[in-house]
């Protein structure tokens, strides 16, 4: 991709590449499931009027395209890449918000919200499967081994969303099995979206490896900061709700550590988990204040920062020139840094 001046500007111009292809896979789907899959990726409102809406920050079609260009100097070979990962993201997106019982994202109504968990279900099915078929048809001659890697990604994404709701229900979760958690249903698909790139951009196995490596641990980044946003995030930027996560008693990453490490706050945290069942505002509020004084705010900041430096090591590896490498770097550090 040309040069940018920074990480939206980069991150836009990978959507360019990869929107006119996302719209021609959804324009294969029957009437309503293709309506209710163009509102969700913001074309269009709930009566098919095309919109602007928010479609999303393109990070793993970005990070696929990005990777490709660092490999073999061009974006193009990795578009159908780019168009499959987006369509994974946003069918685990729907699926997530129904199962989080989330009316918001994006700025917008979820999808469940509007048209019923039945719909929510079967539009997402929909979107994994025009993944499957874009990585298929294309004319790579990599397209094999892509669909593969995109295919145990999803399976341990699933595997990772399966934890997540499991967890909501115990009263104890160590800092390892929440770190497994989140890199199943995060790191997963980050790690492939880097990964496809190179593939398909023909570089060799262990090249690629590297690549994923970088994209596995952006994730892990990128979910701590997920999890801090839930909490002290604008919903204004972000579009989505705060607190919904401690409503749910979900184990996120800065809860889990603060539960293990937060001393006398982390005891007091635990006693609210199983004290509070049908948390109020103040009662939720309270929760977000032992978080942080506990110090699981503190740690989650520094974890991401720490996994952001071992993806830049793991690029090491991979013999990249100093422009993409840049980039690549800018892009990690975005994702630790980002407010939105
Ligand atoms: C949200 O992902 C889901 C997580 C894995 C935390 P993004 O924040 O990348 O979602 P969009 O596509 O930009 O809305
Ligand atoms: C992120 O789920 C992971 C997937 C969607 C696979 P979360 O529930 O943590 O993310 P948000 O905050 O709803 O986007
Ligand atoms: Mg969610
Ligand atoms: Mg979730």
């Amino acid at each position: 991709m040309p040069s940018a001046t920074n990480v939206l500007d980069l991150l836009a111009r990978g959507r360019e590449l990869v929107d006119p292809q996302l719209r021609h896979a959804l324009d294969r789907l029957d009437e309503h499931t293709r309506l209710v899959a163009t509102y969700h990726f913001g074309w269009c409102d709930e009566h098919g009027r095309p919109t602007g809406a928010n479609s999303g920050k393109a990070i793993r079609p970005g990070l696929t395209l990005l990777v490709a260009e660092a490999v073999c100097g061009s974006p193009e070979p990795a578009v159908p890449g780019g168009v499959a990962v987006e369509l994974i993201h946003n069918f685990s997106l729907i699926h997530d918000d129904l199962m989080d019982r989330d009316t918001q994202r994006r700025h917008r109504r979820t999808v469940w919200a509007i048209w019923g968990d039945a719909t929510a279900v079967l539009v997402g099915d929909a979107l994994a499967c025009l993944a499957d078929e874009v990585l298929a048809e294309c004319n790579s001659p990599y397209a094999v081994r892509a669909g593969h890697a995109l295919a145990v990604a999803t399976r341990e994404l699933i595997r990772g969303q399966v934890l997540d709701v499991a967890f909501e229900r115990r009263d104890s979760v160590s800092l390892p099995e929440c770190v497994d958690m989140a890199a199943g249903k995060t790191s997963s698909l980050l790690g492939a979206s880097a990964e496809l790139g190179a593939i398909l951009a023909g570089a060799d196995a262990a090249t690629c490896e590297a690549f994923r490596t970088y994209g596995w641990e952006l994730g892990l980044a990128f979910q701590i900061v997920d999890d801090l946003l839930g909490i002290w995030g604008a919903p204004e930027k972000t579009g989505k709700p705060v607190f919904s996560d401690l409503r749910a008693h979900k184990k996120t990453l800065p809860v889990v550590w603060s539960l293990e490490y937060g001393g006398a706050h982390g005891r007091e945290l635990a006693a609210w988990f199983t004290e509070t069942a049908a948390p109020s505002e103040d009662d939720v509020r309270r929760a977000a204040a032992l978080v942080e004084d506990a110090g699981g705010r503190e740690w989650a900041l520094a974890e991401a920062d720490e996994r952001v430096r071992k993806a830049g090591k793991a690029l090491d590896a991979a013999g990249i020139a100093p422009a993409n490498r840049d980039q690549l770097d800018q892009l990690a550090q975005f994702i630790a840094e980002r407010q939105l």
